[in-house]
């Protein structure tokens, strides 16, 4: 399916580092899809890393909101980050109807990122290249990321 480039196993006392080593790898990519069960980890994962990018805005779940908006500066400049939970939602169709197109437009263009969670849901909706990351518990504590990019 894809070309795996990155995996890491963590537990909450370093996801941290997690964090870091995964970004520094691929803060270059612009589609972020995080796959895995519920309560594999895809929002904290995801929190932990707005925390580390000093994102202004609270980062909220997006149980409620479909899209949240965080911005955090880089390279001195303000850069965009849509959350975007699809669990919600039936199929592309709803997707479409709900604005995730134009979200991610935007992170193809460069000039936002879009970290989406389900994104079975619509996959159609992604194109290439993307970052498939695949969240999976090995314990209780201990989660294992596996991300592969998908051309
Ligand atoms: N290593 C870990 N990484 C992420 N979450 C963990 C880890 N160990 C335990 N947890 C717990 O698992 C749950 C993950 O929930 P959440 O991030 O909301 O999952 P998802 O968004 O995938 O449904 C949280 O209660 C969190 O405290
Ligand atoms: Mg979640």
């Amino acid at each position: 399916m894809g070309d795996g480039i990155f995996q890491i196993s963590y537990t909450l006392r370093d996801i941290d580092k997690a964090v870091v080593q995964f970004w520094k790898l691929l803060h270059e990519y612009r589609v972020f899809a995080f796959s895995g069960e519920l309560g594999a980890g895809k929002t904290t994962f995801i929190h932990h890393l707005c925390d580390y990018l000093q994102v202004e805005d609270v980062v909220s779940s997006p149980t409620f909101a479909l899209i949240n908006e965080y911005h955090f500066g880089e390279d001195g400049k303000d850069s965009i980050i849509y959350h975007l939970d699809w669990y919600r939602l039936k199929d592309t169709a709803e997707a479409i109807n709900a604005g995730m197109e134009d979200c991610l437009l935007n992170a193809e263009r460069g000039s936002a990122r879009c970290f989406v969670e389900w994104p079975e849901k619509a996959r159609e909706l992604l194109s290439g290249p993307y970052l498939w990351i695949s969240i999976g518990s090995k314990s209780e504590t201990e989660r294992e990321m596996t991300v592969t990019l998908v051309k």
